[in-house]
């Protein structure tokens, strides 16, 4: 790779812009943009306007500028098929086509691949009529989780803990049709108890390399209480999940994801991203991401040492030929700053105060829902509004440096949870 490279990321996250501040430090990378991006991005390139959900406009862009590889975030565009898009038009993208993505896009897929492949994942079933599915769920044993096949932006999964609560799951996304096409199958399946955890691994074909270990923390409040939400912050690595459980994760979940997907005719390239559960029975698949996770990437970024830039165009070109990751020994946490109601309504357009403050007190400050006002002041845009993530030695020093920054950060209606790693750090203390 001697030329230099224009690099545009789509999406406007927090995922986004960690990606694009290890993007940046490549010395291969000679331009940056994002689209939309969001007012952290516009520190490390150019938010263009390019409409993301036009992709003929999108690849004339790319043509226009230039640009020698496109970094997808979102899940939406994959499923769209924007990859593909962009491959026929002759331009490099880091991401799956929408056939291999289906392995997020419908769990009734997915749930399917890994029946076919003996990879270990809840016992399920799925339906697309009503009657049938009421049977089921009255012979199998609560508590059992109802999915929406589709996306449907974290708010797919039910747990029902009685049959009341299953039955008008099944009602409000089988006859009410809540949430639309993306119910239009649903999968009914076993409740698997244990810790979880996330992991990423970089694809191509059935090469895999995986990244250490991490856990999101996603319900709202502390001690995982309340709703579901995108992600309230994350550590990295995750203290007591060993060597060898990352070794049969990758054994017995990922290489046999990879190589069904190819059998299919549908080769992976780009990252996985399996939420697993760590059963009595051992690792088991909750769900694949076919993307980078967000939180997880503002956490992975600040462990990764190697250039990023070489791996993203070496999956892209669906071979890890040559490509090593190398990571810090240290320990990493983020914390997400939320607006006051996520992620339910919440209001919009609060200026923010503190983010200089809480990096110069030793945290790296990533943006998620921010945008700027006339004046230049950075304002909420979004549910999540920063990640403040910060390093250190232990996970303990790393949670304090983090927590320690995030205080300096003001605005009006600013939530973060207070707990994050407080119980891997209690048990890792026993
Ligand atoms: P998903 O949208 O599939 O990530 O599901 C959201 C959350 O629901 C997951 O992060 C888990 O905490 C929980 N969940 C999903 N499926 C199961 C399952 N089979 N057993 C227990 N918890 C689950
Ligand atoms: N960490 C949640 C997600 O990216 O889906």
């Amino acid at each position: 790779m001697d030329a230099k490279l224009d690099v545009l990321i789509l999406g406007s996250g927090g995922r986004e812009h960690a990606l694009g501040w290890k993007v940046a430090q490549s010395p291969l990378v000679k331009k940056l943009y994002f689209a939309p991006g969001n007012a952290g991005t516009s520190a490390l390139g150019e938010n263009v306007k390019v409409d993301v959900a036009d992709h003929p406009a999108l690849a004339a862009f790319c043509r226009e500028r230039g640009i020698s590889l496109v970094v997808v975030g979102p899940d939406d565009l994959l499923a769209a098929g924007i990859v593909d898009t962009l491959t026929v038009a002759g331009i490099l993208v880091f991401g799956p086509t929408k056939a291999a993505a289906e392995i997020e896009w419908s769990k009734a897929f997915a749930k399917r691949l890994m029946q076919e492949e003996g990879i270990p994942t809840a016992a399920s079933e799925t339906f697309s009529d009503f009657r049938k599915a009421l049977v089921y769920m009255k012979k199998h044993l609560l508590p059992l989780v109802i999915k929406a096949d589709g996306l449907a932006l974290g708010k797919g999964v039910i747990i029902a803990r009685t049959q009341a609560e299953a039955e008008q799951a099944l009602r409000d996304l089988m006859l009410e049709k809540k949430l639309g096409a993306a119910a239009e199958q649903v999968v009914i399946e076993e409740y698997l108890e244990g810790e979880e955890i996330s992991v990423h691994a970089l694809c191509a074909g059935t090469d895999a390399i995986l990244f250490p270990s991490s856990r999101d923390h996603k319900r709202i409040f502390d001690d995982d209480q309340g709703p579901n939400t995108g992600g309230m912050g994350v550590i990295a690595p995750v203290p007591g999940v060993s060597a060898a459980t990352m070794k049969e994760i990758s054994a017995k979940i990922i290489l046999p994801a990879l190589k069904a997907l190819a059998r299919h005719g549908r080769a992976f390239s780009g990252l996985l991203y399996p939420g697993i559960m760590l059963t009595a029975s051992g690792p088991k698949v909750i769900e694949f991401n076919a993307r980078f996770g967000d939180p997880e990437t503002e956490a992975y970024m600040r462990l990764m040492k190697s250039d990023i830039v070489p791996a993203l165009v070496a999956s892209a070109n669906s071979s890890l030929k040559g490509i090593t990751l190398e990571w810090s020994k240290e320990s990493v946490a983020s914390i997400a700053i939320a607006s006051g109601g996520y992620p339910g309504a919440y209001e919009k357009r609060k200026p923010i105060s503190g983010i200089e403050e809480a990096e110069r007190a030793g945290a790296i400050v990533f943006h998620a829902g921010t945008g700027r006002n006339t004046e230049g002041t950075p304002i909420t845009n979004g549910g999540r509004v920063l990640h403040v993530t910060a390093t250190g030695k232990d996970l303990p020093t790393a949670l304090t440096r983090a927590y320690a920054a995030a205080k300096h950060i003001f605005f009006s209606g600013a939530y973060y949870r207070t707990d994050i790693g407080t119980k891997e750090v209690q048990r890792s203390a026993r």
